[in-house]
């Protein structure tokens, strides 16, 4: 089969409200960005990387993070979008022909090939795939004014990370039906996608809990301490 990753980096890191975006701050000396190109590099069940980067960021990364890297699976750098749905379905363009496409953020670093296989095998059976894994804390809905209206049973909640892992045409037809329809509003993630658009039954695969997304500034603190490279 042939794989294609698209890794994530065109958000602006408006939470984190560092100087430099989130993706290209140092953990241990590298990018953030490089952990998980690294990661897809050094699996062979992938075959190509297609890296997103902010609009006008696309020189500035092949220099400084796919030929530093020496990242040879990096196909293409390509500019992203305005929200993060934008960049995949950018991403998803740049595509020509793949069995498979593992939607990664490239504000997760600690993506482990133990991640990639056991999405390529799930992916296989049932063509739409994000990992997670469930939640440790109690969940609540809380309406407008913060009252607790409603605690749904924990055991049933997973929280959502990436890669998101799909069969290429699946997802190319449910982002395609998103963009055509214009009503986006409330996407949050990839699987979301191909279930609205399409009704996909998405299957979970257990990620890890390291495998966070660096969003806020105390998260960095976290990373240093999951990163595996000295
Ligand atoms: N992303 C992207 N294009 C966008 C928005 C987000 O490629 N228009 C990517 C980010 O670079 C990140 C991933 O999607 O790797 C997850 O997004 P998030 O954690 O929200 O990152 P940011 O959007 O950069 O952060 P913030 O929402 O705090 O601004
Ligand atoms: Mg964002």
């Amino acid at each position: 089969d042939r794989c294609i990753a698209i890794v994530l980096a065109a958000g602006k890191g408006k939470r984190m409200g560092s100087e430099t975006q989130k993706q290209y701050l140092l953990l241990k000396g590298k990018p953030m960005i490089y952990y998980s190109l690294d990661t897809f590099q050094k699996c062979e069940l992938i075959d190509e990387i297609i890296l997103v980067a902010g609009a006008g960021d696309e020189e500035y990364c092949q220099r400084e993070i796919v030929e530093k890297y020496r990242f040879s699976k990096v196909v293409s750098v390509i500019p992203g979008g305005r929200e993060r749905y934008h960049s995949v379905a950018n991403g998803l363009h740049a595509i020509t022909a793949c069995d498979y496409v593992f939607i990664h953020d490239g504000a997760r670093p600690f993506l482990t090939r133990d991640i990639i296989e056991r999405s390529y095998v799930s992916v296989k059976k049932y063509q739409a795939c994000v990992v997670g894994m469930r939640v440790k804390d109690t969940i609540k809905v809380v309406d407008s004014q913060s009252f607790a209206v409603d605690t749904p049973d924990r055991s049933a909640l997973w929280l959502i990370q990436t890669p998101q892992v799909f069969s290429y045409d699946l997802i190319r037809k449910a982002y395609d039906l998103l963009l055509e329809q214009g009503d986006e509003a409330c996407v949050t993630d990839d699987a979301m996608v191909a279930e609205l658009l399409l009704g996909t039954k998405v299957r979970l695969v257990e990620g890890s809990y390291q495998n966070i997304k660096v969003t806020t500034p105390e998260d960095l603190k976290i990373a240093e301490v999951f990163c595996p490279q000295a």
